[in-house]
């Protein structure tokens, strides 16, 4: 949909970028600009800037950048309305009123919600009062879940018939296409839709709005897999969501329980913990991860007391260390998860095993203990090591000093040693960090290189940038430059495109903004435009090199010269001549 220029200034200039983006990552105030750890990769040392200025961002290890709507679109995976949407919401503006015609997009997300909102009625119609629910109900019944439950968590059962929901989405009139899109239904070979969920007991996925945005569904016997879930469809990412977040939000509590799935969840709900999540089948990511930093300082690790689990702990530690998250981690004994604890030995116990949840670094210590014998020299060693390797990655000296002087006492060797060695630790660690996050903008830099289109013509790519990058300065020059050269001049399909997006901005409203393309492009085509404003800061092209560069791609144009056969000195003098010729 289109909204208006005025409307678009109005929602950039309440929700400045700086305090936007402050909820995600912290800002570091360096002179004009800020700096802060890119939200969008991984990393130790900042490299992304904020420029207060153009109320812009970009990210020199990702490639990542925009204004403000762009960083909303890519940071909450939604899509250029939705942005707005959010923004006006978070400004307390309110939306001109929508054109649904304009958004396609948002129609089929609307549908896949209603269609996944009437199936899960119907999975759960059939579990509490269908005669056909009877193996759903016995289920849930061995499992000790409590028909509250089964309401507040909107459970299901769907039938082993292969067309029970298929036949009652029809007879509510939804389409094939739409069934399909949703990942409720699939096509058979003779051309018909079934179900794809068939005689399990059905665990609907609700996001942070009350939307059911997808399905897990448990086999009831020992069939496999044991869990199916949706696919991603256009209104859900498995990486992006959380199981019974909408509960745990609400909790007033500042850390949250991460337990391995759906059953964990659920019992521990019952149990009387609101404030509990899971993944949706897949290892936790850094995006579940920085979604919870926004609910909690604190989570509590409370995966299955198994080898896998124990693995899983270990990484999730990491990843929620990275997102800023403090973690503790629960030590089961007796049983191998959640569910099976309370259920042995009640909900008291198990809060208290929370109460007495260590720390990460308690934690990864009784690992590196682990199959050694530390009364012999051997074991002694290898112990000392990993313990050296462990505490060169604990940030705060306070806490290194600590667990130093624990491992001292039990090992007989010295404080000033163990110091020694985890110092020189630290040090070859950023060493290594810093190579890494060279390579990995070198890499990026490569994959701009891998553009076909601007490698195979690199000069013309080089001009047309310019001239982007002088009207991402000088928007004033859009006129002038305008009538010396048409978009059909451009040769780089990328560079062609966001030039005539700029002609067209600049005719319809007199006024652009380069950064506010983004209803004709993608979040990381954004990144790319960025790029151009923000070297138009730092290289200062001027007028007469704009105008080189505007000749070399009309001379191109009509002459029959194939300037692409020039090398780079030939190139340069080509431009020399041209300036001379004046
Ligand atoms: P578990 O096998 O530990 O299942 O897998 P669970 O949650 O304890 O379930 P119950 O108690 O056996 O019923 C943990 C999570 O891994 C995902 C599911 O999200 C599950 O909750 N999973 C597991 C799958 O997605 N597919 C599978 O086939 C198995
Ligand atoms: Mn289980």
């Amino acid at each position: 949909m289109a909204f208006s220029d005025q409307f678009i200034q109005e929602l950039k200039l309440n929700n400045p970028i700086d305090s936007v983006m402050s909820g995600y990552t912290n800002l570091i105030r360096r002179g004009r600009n800020s700096v802060c750890l890119c939200p969008f990769h991984s990393e130790k040392t900042p490299s992304c800037t904020v420029y207060h200025e153009s109320n812009s961002f970009y990210c020199f290890g990702c490639g990542a950048g925009g204004d403000v709507i762009t960083f909303v679109m890519k940071i909450e995976n939604l899509d250029y309305v939705e942005a707005i949407r959010f923004l006006a919401a978070r400004a307390g503006m309110t939306m001109p009123d929508d054109d649904p015609a304009d958004s396609r997009n948002a129609l089929i997300k609307s549908k896949i919600l209603e269609i996944n909102r009437t199936a899960a009625r119907y999975f759960y119609d059939v579990l509490t009062r269908a005669p056909e629910g009877e193996k759903g109900r016995r289920y849930f019944a061995d499992r000790q879940l409590s028909a509250k439950t089964i309401t507040k968590y909107g459970l299901g059962y769907a039938p082993g018939d292969w067309y029970g929901l298929t036949n009652f989405m029809r007879s509510k009139g939804y389409g094939e296409e739409e069934l399909i899109a949703a990942d409720l239904c699939s096509r058979g070979r003779n051309g018909g839709l079934y179900d794809r969920f068939r005689d399990r007991v059905m665990f609907p996925i609700i996001d942070l709005r009350g939307n059911v945005i997808a399905f897990g569904g448990r086999v009831i016997d020992d069939g496999k897999p044991k869990y199916l879930n949706s696919s991603d469809t256009p209104v859900f990412k498995k990486s992006m969501n959380l199981f019974s977040l909408n509960f745990a939000k609400k909790s007033e509590e500042k850390r949250l329980i991460l337990a391995e799935g759906y059953m964990d969840v659920i019992s521990i709900n019952q149990a009387g913990f609101e404030n509990v999540v899971a993944t949706l089948g897949t290892a936790l990511t850094q995006e579940q991860a920085r979604l919870m930093s926004r609910y909690a300082e604190e989570i509590i690790i409370a995966y299955d007391s198994d080898g896998a689990g124990q693995k899983a702990t270990h990484k999730a530690i990491n990843l929620l260390s990275e997102a800023g998250l403090k973690t503790r981690i629960i030590k089961m004994e007796g049983a191998k998860d959640p569910d099976e604890y309370i259920k042995k030995f009640g909900a008291m116990r198990f809060g208290q095993l929370l109460n007495k949840s260590g720390g990460a670094i308690e934690f990864e210590l009784s690992k590196c203990r682990n199959g050694l014998d530390i009364s012999t020299d051997e074991g002694r060693v290898e112990y000392l090591k990993r313990c050296v390797k462990l505490f060169a990655d604990i940030s705060s000296p306070i806490e290194r000093e600590v667990y130093i002087g624990r491992v001292s006492d039990e090992t007989k060797v010295s404080k000033e040693m163990l110091f020694q060695q985890v110092n020189g630790a630290i040090k070859k660690r950023i060493d290594q960090d810093k190579k890494r996050e060279w390579t990995d903008i070198r890499t990026f830099q490569n994959e701009l290189r891998k553009d076909p289109d601007a490698y195979r013509h690199s000069k013309e790519y080089k001009a047309e940038t310019g001239i982007l990058s002088f009207l991402a300065a000088y928007p004033e020059e859009t006129e002038y430059v305008a009538s010396k050269i048409s978009p059909d001049d451009f040769v780089t399909d990328f560079n062609k495109k966001v030039y005539a997006a700029i002609l067209k901005k600049s005719k319809i409203s007199g006024f652009y903004d380069i950064l506010s393309l983004q209803s004709e492009f993608t979040a990381d085509e954004m990144g790319k435009i960025t790029e151009i404003a923000v070297n138009s800061k730092d290289v200062n092209i001027n007028k007469t090199a704009v105008n080189d560069f505007i000749k070399f791609l009309t001379d191109r144009a009509d002459n029959s010269q194939d300037v692409n056969a020039l090398s780079d000195d030939d190139f340069r003098s080509y431009f020399s001549g041209l300036k001379k010729k004046k």
